[in-house]
Parts: C-alpha cells; structure tokens; sequence
C-alpha cells in the first residue's frame, strides 16, 4: 500500500553520490529523501576536478551552465608544474587534463563539455539546492542508525541529532551514499576487499595572494620537490588552488607510524613558507585535517531494495581525480532504473544491473588512483640523489650537468612525465566505460573491441551496447549546434536512426510509450549537417541504437532495410523486454 511509504526513495548522505542521487530522482518526478547527520553539506573543497563525463551528467539534467559560472574554467587547470618551490627552479611541466596542443582536441571530439574544477563545496550546495527545487526532501542533522528489509520495503531508524529523538522512516528502497566509512553498507552486509590507510596526507586549507607566482602560468596542481615535504609514495609537496590565487591547500605525506603531523599554526606557516619559497610570507590558516589513502573496492553493490554507491563502495586516493567524478556517475546509473521501477515501466530485475554495471568501474578506477601514486617514483628518480645530505638539491644538480649522466637523466625525466599522463591526460579512463549485464543487449558476433589506441589515453567512440553514445555536433532547430547527447536522455530511452529508418519511427510510434522518443538524425532539429554522426555512427542509416537515459547504448541493429513497420514493431519490442 502506497500510503505506508512515507517516500519512495531514501537516501543516506548529500555527498556528490547521494545529492546527484537525489537531484535525478527528483528530476525524474520520484519521491525521494536524503539525511545528513551534518548541519550542511562538504565543509572543505575536497575533490575538485570535474570531468567530462561527470559534466555530460550534468548537462543531462540542467546544470551544465551553472557549474561552468561556479567552477575554476578549463583553461586555467593545465600548466601542471613540477618546481623546488613556488617562488624557487621550476624542474618540468606537464600540460594536462586534455589542454596541451596535442590532446585538446581529442576532448572537444569526445563531448560536448568542458573539463573543470568545481571543488566539492561549491558542487553539493549546487546539486542540493536544484534538486531542493525540483522536489526532493532534505533532512539535515538527521543521522542514520539502522535499518531493515522486507519485501514490500526498507524501515529505516534515524535520530534527530539536535534533540536525541529517534523515529523510523518506511522506503520502498534504501540507497547507501554515507561515504568512506559507509555503515549502510556494514548493515547491508556488503563486502569491501582491498587495504584501507596504507598511507596518509596532511591538508591545509589557507588564504594568502599567490598570484604573483601562479598567474601567469595557471595550473590548479603545483607539485613541490624538497626535501623537507618528501615523505611517502608520492614523495612531493603539493599546493593546490582553490580560488585562484588567493584560496589553496598544501599537502604533503607524513610518516603514518609517527601519529599525526603538528597542526600547530608555527608549524603549519613553516611549512607552507617551504612549499611556496617565501620566507616572509603570512597567511591566514582555515582548516587541518589529514586523510587516509585507500584502496579498497566492493564487488557488489546491492543487496535486495539496499543500493550502496560512491565513496562507500569505491575508496581511493585522490590522483586521477575520479572521486566525486565515480559517484555521480554511479548515481545516473541508479537514478532513472529506481525510477522506471517505481513506475513500472520495467521489472525489479533491472535494478540488479547497477551493481554488475558500476562495481566493474570501481575496481577499475581504484586501482587506477593506487598506480598513479606509485607512478612518481621514476619522476622523483630523475630529481632526487639518496643518500646526500639535501637529495633534491643534490639530485638538481645531477640533472642539470652537462655530461653524460645528466643526458640520461633528462631523457629519464621525458619518460616519467609521459608515464603521468597516465594521471593527468587519460580521457579513456573517464570516457571508455563499458557496461556488461542484462539490461545491455550484447550483439552475439560483434567479438572483443578492438581499440584503436591506448584505452587509457584515449577515449574511443563507438554505438556497440555498453558503450556511451558517441558525441557528435548536430544541428538543432533553431540553427545552433547541439549534441548527439542532448537529443537523448532525460529520464527517457530513446530510439535514434536515420531517414532511411522510416520502418523503425513507425513501430515506435505504434507502441507509444511513455518513456521512449524517437529521434530522426536528418530531420529538422537533428541534423547531420557536419557529416560527423554519419561517421561515428558505426550502423547504416536505416539501423537503430536504443539509448538509455543514461546515454549508454542498450541495443543496435545495424540494419533496417526490408523491414517494414510491423517487423520493425517486433524487433524493437524484444529489445525492450
Ligand atoms: P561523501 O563522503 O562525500 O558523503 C557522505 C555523506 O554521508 C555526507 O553527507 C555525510 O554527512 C553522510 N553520512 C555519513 N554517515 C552518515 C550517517 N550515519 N547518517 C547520516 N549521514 C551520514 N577526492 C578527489 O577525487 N580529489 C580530491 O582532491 C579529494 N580530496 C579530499 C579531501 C578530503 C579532506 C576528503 C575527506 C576527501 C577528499 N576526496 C577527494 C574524496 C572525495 O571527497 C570523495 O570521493 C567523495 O566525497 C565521495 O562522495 P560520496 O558522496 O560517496 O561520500
């Protein structure tokens, strides 16, 4: 009985898995909840860098511009630099996440958005305010305690921090997004394999003026090679900007058997004075903590109507930037399945697709992160000599001779700094997820994908199912360009194919769902006037790809020729059974 339900949805955490979460099931017209044992959301700017994927996300539901007015712009997070300090030698850059000569257009080709910085405390307040708007219900000092499944629903028990007063909330499903040390997972019994705190970073937020040494060279990532901030994997200082150029983190790892760093402000200005190279400098202190590095990956999400997502399930330190990235993404997975479940339009089944699909990416993700860290240690070869009294300045000095040695080292420095594109330019990593399960039609002789390039590198457009539907520009109604994504999603599948595939826009018709559109690339607000659809397409122009909301491709036929209406009609209602 409906009315038992006090909300469909409810949803532990506003972090970026359980706002985006929120924000699509609202937008989707579901009945959704979300508690927060804190007062607000993320306190500190956290994971910062946004990228395309996570961006097309937000396109999708409307907050594409918005971020773009809130977020340092992509341009200005290039100029990675590898530097004694920030006013000292600069040893090596790095043009990175897709803005040197060679990649950008690889980027511009593979989506319509840009890359950004958004830190976390600009992002949650976005996603909760919107999704506020568009319905959803937000409880905050609201903790968690337990809960329990039966058939019909979850009973979940919360407190209300401010007075103590603990009463149970009726969901028909739970969805788990209380990040890093999730208990919703615990209670659901969902594994966690892996290692957690294998190593540890201090971080301080602080305030002072560094544009005169960042810019005219703007990165959002300053890594510092001294040998007072040298401990660890990493074995840099990093210093990161939040506001350019007068908000910033410093970073740097400490020796996790010693207990936790000296945050005492003396300290604290000591060491951000080493790091930025300025002996004089004063700057005004607004936060010290430290975190943990994790490596750590459920292999199943879901257990009955409880669905655990983001930080809970995948746990990784932040190179690679796939944080808050992973757990918006996870949450667009989930989001339009709860909602096409809740409204019938599909059978519970579908929801077991989510962990098979998502859990595959967070282990992957995982230990990506994991091996970036490692993968400066041939960078930190090439500028450090151990055992001298001052190994970087000793190992400086090595690099710059004029002899045989320092030839070797800089050629060894080339090949580190192309390793750590494996960090900082790996489009591939963030576009080229595949999804595997029932709710993918796999074509029974299309074989393994070829790629055409490094996979990690390089994202590769392709129509097969699984795949995220290609972007390419089209033009739209009124003139302007639009994407082939903004003619897809929305909380709808979508049927595309080209004028010859006549056959298949009639039997669409003649089912008339709710939740399906056809789209008619070649018909006025979807033009192909750039060709480029017709060559990523990978199907002729009478085949059709059945798109989900969440813009990956479920089914494609490459072929409609000698179909008519009614042997389309058949076809298409078989795949979407
Ligand atoms: P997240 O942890 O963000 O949110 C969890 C939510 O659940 C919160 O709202 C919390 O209050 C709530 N909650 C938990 N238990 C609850 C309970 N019992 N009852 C009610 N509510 C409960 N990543 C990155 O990619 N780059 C980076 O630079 C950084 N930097 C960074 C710095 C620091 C200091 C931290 C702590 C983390 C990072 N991260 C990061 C990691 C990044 O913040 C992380 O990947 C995402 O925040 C995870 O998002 P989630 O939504 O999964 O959880």
């Amino acid at each position: 009985k409906k009315d038992a339900f006090q909300t469909d949805v409810l949803v532990v955490g506003s972090g970026p898995m359980g706002a985006t979460t929120a924000l699509a099931l609202a937008t989707y017209g579901v009945r959704v909840q979300v508690v927060n044992r804190y007062n607000w959301t993320a306190n500190t700017p956290r994971a910062h860098i946004t990228n395309q994927r996570a961006m097309e996300v937000l396109r999708d539901l409307g907050l594409e511009d918005e971020a773009r007015r809130r977020a340092t712009p992509w341009e200005w997070m290039g100029d990675t630099l590898f530097t004694t300090s920030l006013a000292g030698p600069e040893i090596a850059r790095l043009r990175t996440w897709g803005t040197g000569d060679e990649r950008i257009g690889d980027y511009l080709q593979a989506s319509p958005c840009p890359m950004l910085d958004l830190p976390q405390n600009k992002m949650e307040p976005m996603l909760v305010t919107h999704a506020a708007a568009r319905g959803a219900v937000f409880s905050f000092n609201t903790e968690y305690l337990g809960h329990e499944q039966d058939a019909d629903g979850v009973t979940v028990s919360l407190r209300d921090v401010p007075s103590g007063r603990e009463y149970a909330v009726r969901s028909r499903y739970l969805v788990g997004a209380d990040g890093a040390r999730s208990k919703v997972m615990d209670d659901a019994g969902l594994e966690l394999r892996g290692q957690l705190a294998r190593a540890a970073t201090a971080y301080v937020l602080f305030r002072a003026d560094l544009s005169r040494y960042a810019a005219h060279r703007p990165s959002i990532l300053y890594w510092i090679a001294t040998s007072n901030a040298a401990f660890g994997e990493i074995g840099l200082g990093l210093l990161r900007a939040i506001e350019p150029w007068d908000q910033w983190i410093a970073g740097w790892g400490f020796d996790m058997e010693k207990g936790e760093p000296d945050f005492s402000p003396g300290e604290i200005l000591k060491k951000v004075r080493i790091l930025v190279g300025d002996p004089d400098l004063e700057i005004e202190i607004d936060n010290a903590s430290v975190w943990y590095v994790n490596q750590a990956h459920a292999p199943v999400y879901s257990k009955g109507r409880v669905f655990c997502g983001g930080d809970a399930v995948h746990r990784h330190p932040p190179s690679s930037g796939l944080g808050s990235n992973t757990c918006m993404q996870d949450a667009f997975n989930l989001a339009w399945k709860l909602a096409f479940v809740l409204r019938g339009h599909a059978g519970t089944g579908l929801l077991d697709s989510y962990s098979l699909e998502r859990a595959t990416v967070g282990a992957q993700i995982v230990a990506r992160a994991n091996q970036s860290r490692l993968d400066y240690g041939p960078l930190n070869q090439c500028f450090r000599e151990a055992g001298a009294e001052d190994p970087v300045a000793a190992g400086l000095a090595r690099l710059a001779a004029p002899d045989a040695e320092g030839v070797a080292r800089r050629a060894a420095l080339a090949e580190a700094l192309r390793l750590k594109n494996y960090e900082f330019n790996a489009q591939g990593v963030e576009l080229n997820q595949r999804y595997a399960s029932a709710a993918i039609i796999a074509e029974p002789d299309a074989g393994e994908e070829t790629w055409r390039r490094d996979p990690q590198l390089h994202a590769q457009a392709s129509t097969r199912p699984g795949a995220k539907l290609p972007h390419a520009w089209l033009v739209g109604s009124d003139g302007r360009r639009v994407s082939t994504l903004d003619v897809v999603g929305r909380g709808k599948f979508t049927l595309l194919t080209g004028l010859a595939g006549q056959a298949w826009k009639e039997a669409a018709a003649a089912m008339d769902l709710p939740f399906l559109r056809t789209v008619v690339i070649g018909e006025p607000g979807a033009l192909d006037s750039y060709c480029t659809w017709h060559a990523l397409r990978e199907i002729e122009e009478s085949g059709a790809l059945l798109v989900r909301p969440d813009g990956i491709v479920a089914w494609r036929r490459h072929s409609g020729e000698g179909l008519d209406a009614a042997g389309a009609g058949v076809v298409l209602e078989a795949a979407l059974a």
